[in-house]
């Protein structure tokens, strides 16, 4: 059995965590950022850069003092490479290396995505591939048929805001603080979702991909008309949310083979509304429905190191020249969505 030590970085959360190959977490380490980017209302790339470096080395031997082992006992050592910040992936990825030299162990690179892709193997051994995943984070919105490890079709993808990004930037608008996704769902929780009118981007568009930039300038003006509570335009944006990706979901799922598993995964993965949505479509298909726990939604170290032990497991490591990638699509070959950028 392999044990691997995994870094993530590529954001504002800190973390390393000790990962068996028999999906024992022998230690999982974390630290957030929250204090050093409130005052700003989102992460400040620099400062975030910084904090990384501050924290890494300490969480490492957090992480290995909770394991109750040393770097001799770990079998290889796995990074966040990308995407993300890129000042702060290159923190863990650096540390990684430069452990990965002193104990002449191998090194694995980690696309960020493909660690909340296989996080929910880590906690459900009979989810098998292929599966259909919704992954949701600040950063992406996509949907993708999870071939195996490193292998990839991304079915559809956001053309404008990921619905990460819409819910902190729905957050900043409401004045409910930082980050977004977790308050909003605690206002929503005392608010009316039929109150505010608000659309559906793209809903029954004849093609598979999100968008969300419409409807955060909708709750824009919803809120300065002045004639809404905070928590019912919270409400009312979450229920628009949960439509958008049923709708944008269930184009996809009808035009497809059928698949035996819908997992959902990323941070916005840890909200219980769209949780509970999902699992419903998911019955109502005759689909297994598979998400990680909260804690293992949002970014962490477990996520990583698990990716790691897959890649590992498929004899897959990389060189101590590797670098960086502020950009990294998991599915390279992947048509750009109409009016899309270059988000990956
Ligand atoms: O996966 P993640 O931790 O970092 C990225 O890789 O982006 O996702 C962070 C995103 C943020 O936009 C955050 O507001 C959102 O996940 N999020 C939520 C909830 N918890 C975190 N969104 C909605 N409801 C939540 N409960
Ligand atoms: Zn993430």
């Amino acid at each position: 059995m392999a044990i691997i030590l995994g870094l993530e970085s590529s954001c504002d959360e800190t973390a390393a965590a000790i990962v068996r190959s028999d999906r024992t977490i022998l230690a999982h380490a974390l630290a957030g950022q929250e204090d050093h980017h409130r005052a700003f209302g989102g992460v400040v790339p620099e400062i975030a850069a910084r904090a990384h470096a501050e924290l890494m080395t300490p969480l490492v031997q957090a992480a290995l003092t909770d394991a109750g082992m040393t770097l001799d006992d770990i079998d290889a050592i796995a990074a966040t490479a990308g995407p993300g910040l890129i000042g702060g992936v290159m923190v863990g990825l650096v540390t990684a290396k430069a452990l990965a030299m002193a104990t002449d162990k191998p090194l694995i690179a980690v696309n960020h995505l493909e660690g909340h892709a296989l996080s929910p193997r880590l906690v459900d051994p009979d989810l098998e591939f292929p599966y259909l995943l919704l992954l949701v984070s600040g950063g992406h919105c996509q949907l993708l048929r999870v071939n195996g490890v490193g292998d990839y079709d991304r079915l559809a993808t956001t053309i404008d805001d990921a619905v990460g990004e819409a819910f902190d930037k729905t957050a900043k608008i409401l004045g409910l603080g930082f980050p977004g996704g977790p308050a909003v769902e605690r206002a929503a929780a005392h608010g009316d979702a039929a109150a505010v009118p608000l659309p559906r981007p793209l809903k029954g568009a004849d093609e598979p991909h999100f968008s969300f930039a419409g409807l955060k300038s909708a709750v824009l003006r919803a809120h300065e008309t002045g004639k809404y509570r905070v928590e019912d335009i919270a409400a009312s944006f979450q229920q628009a949310v949960v439509d958008c990706l049923l709708d944008r979901l269930t184009y996809s799922v009808d035009r497809m083979e059928p698949l035996p598993a819908l997992v959902v995964a990323g941070g916005v993965a840890a909200n219980g509304a769209i949780r509970t949505t999902l699992a419903d479509f998911a019955a109502a298909q005759g689909m297994r429905f598979v998400a990680p726990p909260l804690w293992l939604c949002t970014d962490n170290g477990a996520m990583i190191a698990w990716a790691g032990a897959e890649r590992f497991a498929a004899g897959l490591t990389d060189g101590l020249d590797f670098v960086a990638r502020p950009r990294w699509p998991l599915d390279p070959n992947a048509a750009p969505a109409r009016g899309a950028g270059v988000k990956a």
